[in-house]
């Protein structure tokens, strides 16, 4: 069972509490825009609503430096346009300050008030802090962590995994209705050499000694197919037999359907247990294998030849592209049905769409696989286009991700140059993890060293592949990920550790918001980007992109050290002081501990 034995919560579930109980907080961002927007629009009537592109400044809390365009664009001088739309500006309780800089732009000073408010208000709202959800919430359906029947899974399935988890909890974290699809592999001409060889040797995946871990089942697995291949490649009369068998299985004939079963149901138990030590909750029925769709083939193909999507050429039915030519130049079609009557991937993925469309009415469909496999990708999309499945109103998207390397730079691979076994990358993080984590521990039992070990490790691998944009490439680097300092899951988790620390050390002494106080610099800053965050989750879920999540999430840990170096807490000044800097203590430590939780990394409250 691995770690898991240790743990004794289950994974952190973005909290959904309070998503319609307690009203969302309106941004410090937003209304500041608002202000600006109507001042515009009363300064110069015929702007509009027109954009003031309010940013965050270093200059000073705010820059907005939409003025100029229009200006330009009403013949009006920038900077008297600025000054007359200050003059329209009611400052006071937000704004505290607003003045024309450079030849036009607008600098924005918030008061210390409205940042501690709306702070507190955010604190009010628990676990979701004020995050909005959506105004149109749609339906999407998104396929990931799809490994494939009686193989090892390796390092690319990694991606896909990690990759499709945080996006699913950014979604569902934004009120989007989320349905799972794992497409895993479990259909095609390689079942009938194995199938025949277990039809043979019968006992082969029998569970003696009852369960069996998903390391024996995959060793079993192996074992199996190995012996399977020696005999295909050796015995003629065995690999007819096998060729046989195919067919068989695809006209679904009970004993061997019944034997393909048992290789699917061994693999499940492998993939569940990797899955587990990634700490990530997969459930059974969500994994709906190529296999799921074997029912529609026959349909999808027929609607698409009479819908004059599809065409006959040398007896295949072939979909062709304008612009996909191969290197000869000539076109290469996306075949959906061979010649010999058989389907292969492209079906079932058209198949799979009709499906998710039409009986599970989906709005949008993501995919997170591969680069490698765009074109295949792009040639189903327009297919299902062209028939009239996907259009405006429902969306298909490859979240295409780039390949994991070794630190030479190179596809990664073990020294005797093969693929690597995810299980030994996640172990040996764990074991990499556990040593940093044995060596900071004061106070930790050995069961929780182990524990801390496992949430670490395999926070540092998330994190790592979160944190680089899906469609780059990244350097799998061991010794960079479990480093306490930089952009590291460590650091963030130490930076949430350390805050849990500090509230335990206070005691009695509660958090507790006092807006009537004065802020330092570093309160200031802290405190505005933690406004930011529902921007942010927003942001990085409409675009399937974690990775700004996981900058906002290292950026807040940066500034609370700021903080922490500067202001000290349970030795502020006045007692109104040490309460209120607890107060933005915790804030960060909930705003840290949630957006965490969307990337699927825990944050342990020791380490
Ligand atoms: N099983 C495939 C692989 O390991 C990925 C499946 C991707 N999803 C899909 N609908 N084609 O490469």
């Amino acid at each position: 069972m691995g770690y898991w034995v240790f743990c004794t919560e289950k994974l952190p579930e973005p909290e959904q509490n309070g998503t319609h109980s307690m009203a969302s907080v309106t941004s410090l961002t937003a209304s500041v825009h608002q202000r600006l927007a109507d001042a515009l629009s009363a300064a110069l009537p015929e702007a509009g609503s027109a954009d003031p592109l309010l940013r965050r400044s270093d200059r000073a809390d705010f820059q907005a430096n939409g003025i100029l365009a229009l200006a330009k664009k009403a013949k009006a001088n920038p900077r008297e346009l600025a000054t007359q739309v200050v003059a329209q500006v009611e400052s006071g309780d937000v704004i505290k300050d607003i003045e024309v800089s450079g030849p036009g732009f607008l600098n924005v000073t918030i008061t210390d008030r409205a940042i501690t408010e709306n702070l507190a208000a955010r604190y009010e709202d628990g676990a979701r802090l004020g995050v909005p959800v959506a105004d149109h919430p749609g339906t999407t359906v998104i396929d990931y962590a799809q490994p494939n029947v009686a193989k090892e899974m390796h390092v690319g399935h990694l991606r896909s995994a990690v990759i499709g988890d945080a996006v699913v909890q950014l979604l569902e974290f934004t009120g989007e209705t989320v349905v799972r699809r794992h497409h895993i592999g479990d259909w095609g001409t390689q079942f009938g050499m194995l199938i025949q060889y277990l039809i043979e040797h019968p006992h082969e995946l029998d569970h003696k000694g009852g369960a069996v871990s998903g390391e024996e089942a995959m060793s079993n697995l192996n074992r199996l197919y190995k012996a399977a291949r020696t005999i295909f490649d050796s015995d003629e009369e065995f690999k007819t037999r096998a060729r046989r068998r195919v067919v068989d299985l695809q006209a679904g004939e009970p004993e061997t359907l019944a034997m393909w079963q048992k290789f699917v149901d061994e693999s499940k138990i492998y993939f569940y247990s990797v899955f587990d030590k990634l700490d990530m909750e997969i459930s059974d029925a969500d994994v709906v294998g190529e296999s799921g769709y074997n029912d529609m083939l026959d349909e999808t193909c027929r609607l698409l030849e009479e819908s004059g999507v599809a065409v006959r050429s040398d007896g295949a039915l072939c979909v062709f592209f304008d612009d996909v030519k191969g290197p000869d130049g000539n076109p290469v079609p996306l075949i959906v049905r061979k010649s010999d009557g058989g389907y292969g991937y492209a079906a079932t993925d058209l198949s799979a769409i009709r499906d998710r469309v039409f009986n599970l009415k989906a709005t949008s469909l993501i995919y997170v696989v591969d680069a490698r496999q765009s074109l295949h990708f792009k040639m189903v999309f327009e297919t299902a286009r062209r028939a009239g499945w996907l259009n405006d109103d429902v969306k298909a998207h490859q979240l295409a991700f780039g390949t994991v390397l070794g630190k030479d730079g190179k596809p990664f691979k073990t020294r005797e140059g093969e693929t690597v076994r995810l299980v030994d990358l996640l172990d040996e993080a764990v074991e990499r993890a556990s040593a940093v984590v044995r060596e900071k521990a004061l106070d930790l039992s050995e069961a929780e060293i182990t524990e801390r070990g496992a949430q670490v490790g395999i926070g540092a691998v998330k994190y790592a592949d979160l944190s680089t944009s899906a469609n780059r490439d990244y350097k799998f680097d061991l010794d960079q990920m479990v480093s306490l300092n930089g952009d590291t899951s460590v650091y963030l988790q130490y930076a949430y550790a350390r805050i849990q620390s500090i509230l335990r050390k206070a005691g009695e002494v509660r958090p507790a918001a006092h807006p009537e106080l004065e802020l330092t610099g570093a309160e200031r800053a802290l405190g505005l980007h933690i406004d930011a965050f529902a921007e942010v989750v927003a942001e990085a879920a409409t675009e399937y992109a974690p990775h700004k999540l996981a900058a906002y999430l290292y950026q807040l840990a940066s500034l609370y050290t700021t903080f922490y170096d500067k202001c000290p807490v349970l030795k502020a000044e006045t007692p109104q002081q040490v309460e209120n800097r607890l107060f933005l203590c915790d804030v960060t430590a909930r705003t840290l501990h949630q957006g965490m939780a969307l990337l699927g990394i825990r944050t342990p409250e020791r380490l």
